[in-house]
């Protein structure tokens, strides 16, 4: 595999292009290793994403979803109140193929079993794509993932804003080199499948799920294969798996304030803002119009917009 070498890299380390996206060794070795040994059912579903846009939401508002009759005490009784959503929704090549000679034992997951990934569509093992799995993607505009990924890098790797300048890491995100990079080609593979496949992918857009969580948390419970009964709707489920999994309410749990997962990440740094449009703060007007152009370019004729 080919290293970087003109490169510092993303996070100080070598990235490494496989099948055309860029990963640190680390996770490469997971990458691999899920893609050979991972066996995906039929019944699984799998939350897929760019790194930084919106993973841990997603996490929580799925594993609500699913267990909402085994947890129906949203505020008082439920894991997302102790656990991080981090913890009750592993990812593939990050958390359960990242020990090279121990592979991971899944008999413990009940069905359906919910994982998750920031694989590209591209490097999906083999078995997910045999299957009829559900895949559910999110996304989210390119600046504030930009925005957003720069925060978490800097924090996780203890680099201040200064020794790591913004225009360093957008040039090399302009470019495609990011983790899991290049975004557009990440969103695209995975856009493509929802419109050819739409039984099996979801295609869901940050923005969109903060401008209306219940309607955007409905078509996720139906295609899951869980909708809202009457029953549930007229108690306010919908409106309790919002509450619980809103930014405010999983910010300020003490579990997300203090702990930490088991790869050492501080739960805190999932969660900065939460908003749209943050990039306002950070990028220059000549940054946001290159970044939209590249967008606009990469996604031209494909029906997808941000
Ligand atoms: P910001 O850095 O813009 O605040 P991921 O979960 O994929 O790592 O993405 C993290 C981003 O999602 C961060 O964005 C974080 O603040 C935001 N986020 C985390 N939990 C959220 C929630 N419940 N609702 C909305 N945004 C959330």
């Amino acid at each position: 595999l080919p290293s970087l070498p003109t490169e510092k890299g993303w996070v100080a380390a070598n990235l490494h292009q496989y099948q055309g996206f860029w990963h640190t060794t680390r996770q490469l070795a997971g990458v691999l290793s899920c893609q050979k040994h991972f066996q995906a059912k039929n019944s699984d579903i799998l939350l897929v994403t760019n790194p930084k846009s919106g993973t841990t939401w997603l996490k929580a508002i799925t594993f609500s979803l699913l267990n909402r009759s085994r947890y129906p005490d949203f505020a008082h009784q439920h894991p997302l109140l102790t656990n991080n959503p981090h913890v009750l929704v592993p990812f593939l090549e990050l958390d359960l193929y990242i020990h090279k000679n121990q592979l991971p034992n899944l008999s413990s997951f009940a069905s359906p079993r919910l994982f998750s990934t920031h694989l590209p569509y591209i490097s999906l093992p083999k078995s997910v794509k045999l299957s009829t799995c559900k895949v559910v993607y999110l996304c989210r505009n390119p600046k504030d993932t930009f925005v957003s990924l720069w925060h978490f890098t800097n924090r996780l790797r203890s680099i201040s804003k200064s020794s790591n300048p913004i225009e360093e890491s957008f040039r090399k995100f302009c470019r495609g080199v990011s983790l899991y990079g290049p975004f557009w080609d990440h969103v695209l593979g995975y856009w493509k499948e929802s419109l050819e496949r739409s039984e099996r992918v979801l295609f869901l857009k940050f923005e969109e799920m903060k401008e209306n969580p219940i309607l955007e948390i409905r078509r996720l419970a139906e295609f899951i294969g869980c909708p809202f009964s009457p029953e549930e709707e007229e108690n306010g489920v919908v409106e309790d798996i919002m509450r619980l999994c809103s930014f405010e309410t999983l910010s300020n749990l003490e579990v997300n304030k203090n702990g930490k997962i088991s790869s050492g990440e501080e739960n805190k740094a999932f969660f900065r803002r939460g908003e749209v449009g943050d990039w306002m703060n950070y990028l220059t007007a000549e940054m946001a119009q290159e970044l939209d152009s590249i967008t606009q370019q990469k996604l031209n004729g494909c029906g997808l917009m941000f």
